[in-house]
């Protein structure tokens, strides 16, 4: 009787793990921060996840980094460009998932949705947001639906296939300079593999849906004593030609 009732748990713990995810292998990346208290959200996240895949009887099948840690101190890993030739070099991993500190998480469902794509395709997906007008920060780029890039919300987390992850290994131009991260990857990824962003409905913002696989929440972190104004330093970077008009207009605005 006992027997029989351990072969029924180890039966059910491996249906569990194969149901939810096949042979598939992720690597979850948290994009992480070196200052203590996004340290401790980070690792607080990396055992959140770890404890999820043990439930799933899954943990072998799971790895976890962290962007600011785990590749050696990429310049600018923020922009995820800089970390793709070490991601690269990553073995037997199937999909990429990126996440910020802040980011909830169902690994669970995360699993499902993977299961729903094919890893051995070019495959980048994530919750797009799209720009409705040309915009500076994008350089003025076109918006019609033939031409619009859409780009990942990062909060939201997205994933990659490896296949894809090791077509982006070449140098980025620009990576030094960046204004707007996550439109900056989808670029970089448009024009070096020709791959769009699949937007993906459970990818969530609000935990709206109970199916939501990642959600973020609206909680403002308690950071302590508020700094009082007298320390707070602002520094705007301008040349002489507009000391007269824009900056005046700052200061105005800043009650200075
Ligand atoms: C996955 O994609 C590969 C490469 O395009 C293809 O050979 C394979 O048949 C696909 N698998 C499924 C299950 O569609």
């Amino acid at each position: 009787m006992i027997s029989n009732f351990i072969i029924f748990l180890l039966l059910f713990n491996c249906l569990n793990c194969s149901i939810e995810k096949s042979d598939l292998a992720i690597g979850f990346i948290i994009l992480s921060q070196p200052n203590e208290y996004h340290k401790s959200l980070a690792e607080q996240l990396k055992v959140n996840i770890l404890n999820q895949a043990k439930e799933l009887h899954c943990e072998h099948k799971i790895k976890i980094y962290k962007s600011h840690e785990d590749f050696g101190n990429v310049l600018g890993h923020w922009t995820i460009q800089p970390l793709f030739k070490k991601l690269s070099k990553l073995e037997n991993l199937d999909w990429m998932f990126f996440l910020e500190d802040q980011t909830h998480i169902s690994v669970k469902e995360i699993f499902k949705i993977m299961l729903s794509y094919n890893s051995s395709q070019n495959i980048f997906v994530g919750y797009a947001l799209k720009d409705s007008d040309p915009t500076i920060i994008h350089h003025f780029a076109a918006t019609d639906e033939n031409s619009v890039i859409s780009y990942p919300h990062f909060s939201a987390g997205f994933f990659m296939s490896f296949s894809l992850i090791s077509k982006l290994i070449m140098e980025c131009k620009d990576c030094q300079f960046s204004i707007d991260p996550k439109y900056e990857l989808a670029k970089f990824i448009w024009d070096n593999s020709a791959t769009k962003l699949i937007h993906e409905p459970q990818l969530c913002l609000k935990k709206n849906l109970d199916i939501c696989a990642t959600w973020i929440t609206e909680n403002i972190p308690n950071c302590g004593h508020a700094i009082p104004a007298k320390k707070i330093f602002v520094a705007v970077k301008t040349c002489t030609k507009f000391h007269k008009d824009r900056v005046k207009v700052f200061e105005k605005h800043l009650g200075s």
